[in-house]
């Protein structure tokens, strides 16, 4: 039993339970300001926010890297693949979209700064010549995306379930890119193959 939960039974048993609801209602008037922030908190916020931040530079590279391969793709007329990688953009626009909303729910800032963006990001920037390349670089950033977003869910364990949820849901939908990635990966493999014979 965590603190709080503890002082609410021992409130219960003195049939005070009244005057801590009062007290929960007090604190959060008190530090309104504070948003989603409550004295409930328990993650290490800048730790938090930091990890955060970096995953919101994954996936903006993420953006980055799938939109590169859309327009590189359709000019070598793959429009299958070309809509998969746009799709890809979407859903990664859409993950960043998530983080940084977390963020600001944080008290943070969520970082848009191009500079250091690489560096925070866990995931690499790779062009790709090929169309073969191209997907084995976004294989590869899906499986780093993966590897680390389950770090993060680890981290978040029980200090911040709200952002622990997120990064699942996002977790789960890298697991779905990955697999998508697999998938192309092997059919135009085989392709290729059959067209050199
Ligand atoms: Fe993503
Ligand atoms: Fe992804």
């Amino acid at each position: 039993m965590n603190q709080k939960a503890a002082a609410q039974a021992a409130a219960r048993e003195k049939g005070s339970f009244l005057t801590d609801i009062e007290e929960l209602r007090r604190r959060a008037r008190q530090h309104i300001m504070e948003g989603a922030v409550t004295a409930d908190y328990k993650g290490d916020r800048k730790t938090v926010l930091r990890v955060l931040n970096e995953a919101l530079a994954t996936e903006l590279v993420c953006v980055l890297r799938y939109k590169r391969h859309h327009y590189m793709a359709k000019g070598i007329h793959s429009q299958a693949v070309a809509a998969e990688f746009l799709e890809h953009a979407a859903e990664e626009q859409g993950h960043a979209d998530q983080i940084a909303e977390r963020i600001v729910q944080l008290d943070g800032a969520p970082n848009f700064s191009p500079e250091g963006m690489l560096t925070r990001s866990h995931s690499e920037y790779l062009e790709g010549e090929t169309l073969l390349e191209m997907i084995r670089e976004d294989l590869i950033a899906e499986r780093i995306a993966v590897e680390s977003y389950s770090e993060i869910i680890r981290y978040l364990g029980d200090n911040d379930p709200t952002s622990r949820r997120m990064m699942e849901e996002i977790l789960a939908k890298e697991e779905e890119h990955a697999e998508d990635m697999k998938t192309l990966l092997e059919t135009i493999g085989k392709e290729e193959k059959q067209r050199e014979r």
